[in-house]
């Protein structure tokens, strides 16, 4: 019997999505048990340690985060014994940093932006501590969740709607670790290999086209795509502005009911873009999380 939670991750709904004769299929990621996509690779990691012997219960577990990482890793502390400390850049939203303190985490702030601050200072109290380094951004483990799961759950899902000979034209992905994309798209285009793909990144933080990294609002996305991204896997990289993104959010939520994240809307946004420049019908791409954990920043 599934009696944890945590079982639960995974095997979220795919939502169409549709304008004019275009097609966005959104994987509900935002049902997920704390909210996001983050939940697949923590549950993954976790157990992982666990089997290995790596983590005990009472232990400590440490990552740096933007925020969804750091709730669902707060929640399988919570939910298996551990301890947990995230540190994260200060400007994330308020939401996040009180649903830490709702699960019983520590949070320790980095400077405002500083992803590279946040992650150093991880990397020297693990050190120091003997804490167990969930460390997300260089983990093959974070692109295997997504292998073992986004992947042949969106090639399952897109099969039994439109048939066996249908594939979408592309898979779009905003990019944190990248590890949500690498994964997924590995998966799709050993089954799909015409399918393309699509990183998507803050117009204001174009760290994979060459920019410098930059203030945005479009959190989860864009501070560090530079860990797991491989761009030779990668066919075009697209930027979305904040603005765009929080327009698009509000636009979801009032003419399809799907309040989600500002990321989540980045991405569809992007996919419809996509397929109107390439006279393509039907995208697939992930709705990452849900919209009441930006009301602050909207
Ligand atoms: C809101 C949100 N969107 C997208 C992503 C991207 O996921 P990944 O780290 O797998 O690239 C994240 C990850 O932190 C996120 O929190």
């Amino acid at each position: 019997m599934k009696h944890k939670l945590s079982h639960y991750v995974g095997n979220t709904p795919l939502i169409p999505i549709t304008i004019g004769g275009f097609t966005v299929w959104g994987k509900a990621e935002f049902m997920n048990p704390s909210g996001s996509v983050k939940d697949r690779m923590a549950t993954f990691i976790i157990n992982n340690a666990e089997k290995n012997g790596l983590i005990f219960k009472g232990d400590t577990l440490c990552e740096a985060t933007s925020g969804n990482s750091g709730i669902a890793f707060a929640m399988l502390a919570a939910e298996r014994g551990y301890k947990m400390v995230i540190i994260m850049p200060s400007n994330m939203s308020e939401e996040r940093k009180k649903m830490f303190e709702y699960y019983g985490a520590e949070l320790i702030e980095a400077a405002e932006g500083d992803f590279d601050e946040a992650i150093r200072m991880r990397d020297e109290l693990c050190y120091t501590n003997e804490w167990f380094n969930c460390n997300q951004f260089d983990n093959p483990l974070n692109i295997k969740a997504h292998y073992h799961t986004t992947g042949p759950e969106f090639y399952n899902q897109y099969k039994e709607v439109k048939g066996e000979r249908e594939y979408p034209a592309v898979f779009v992905a905003g990019t944190g670790t990248g590890g949500t994309l690498m994964g997924t798209d590995k998966f799709l285009k050993e089954m799909w290999p015409q399918m393309k793909s699509v990183a998507i990144e803050p117009a204001e933080s174009p760290v994979m086209s060459g920019g410098e990294p930059g203030l945005h609002g479009i959190q989860g996305i864009g501070d560090g795509s530079k860990f797991l991204v491989d761009l030779d896997m990668v066919d075009e990289i697209r930027m979305v502005s904040t603005e765009c993104a929080k327009a698009c959010a509000r636009h979801l939520a009032k003419n399809y009911g799907l309040f989600v994240g500002i990321s989540a809307a980045a991405n569809v946004f992007a996919a419809f873009q996509w397929l109107r420049d390439n006279g393509e019908t039907d995208a697939i791409t992930i709705l990452c999380d849900r919209g009441e954990r930006y009301f602050s920043c909207m």
